[in-house]
């Protein structure tokens, strides 16, 4: 039974759907790895990348939000539960225990690195299928390049 019905044809809804799905898997898993360098960051660095971690944990949890909403509102109903993300999340940058801050920035910078690259992929794949939800990744892309860029320049020069 079809309980919130599509404006998209068939044949975009798939694409759109994957699109959507990945990317919020992709967040939310970005928000949680961004809580666990914010809680274990150690070294001279301390505060001022503590506060910038929690930057894309925001970032990530307000944009998380926003792509779950636009699935729900093209009737494909979107899947935050934890297992959900556990399975399907595969980026990089997740560490246990301690971790010295140049360390974290190199961490957080390869996850954004990576989700940037992946977004960039469904960016393509949207364009034909759902300009508004590529339009929407394309803000999201632009936030997380953003956020890299800042981390980046953190562990300058490079060692
Ligand atoms: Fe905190």
């Amino acid at each position: 039974m079809t309980v919130v019905r599509s404006t998209l044809p068939e044949s975009a809804r798939e694409v759109v759907g994957e699109a959507l799905q990945s990317t919020l898997v992709d967040l939310l898993g970005l928000s949680l790895i961004g809580k666990q360098a914010h809680w274990n960051i150690v070294g001279p660095r301390f505060r001022s990348i503590h506060l910038q971690l929690d930057e894309v944990v925001s970032t990530a949890r307000s944009f998380s939000d926003t792509v779950a909403e636009r699935a729900s509102a093209l009737g494909l109903p979107p899947d935050g539960r934890p297992e959900t993300v556990a399975a399907a999340y595969t980026l990089p940058g997740s560490k246990p225990g301690w971790i010295r801050d140049d360390e974290v920035v190199r961490l957080i910078v390869e996850a954004l690195e990576a989700a940037i690259g992946r977004l960039r992929e469904r960016i393509e794949a949207t364009e034909k299928a759902d300009p508004v939800t590529q339009d929407l990744l394309i803000g999201i892309t632009a936030e997380l390049e953003k956020q890299r860029w800042m981390f980046e320049a953190e562990n300058w020069p490079r060692d």
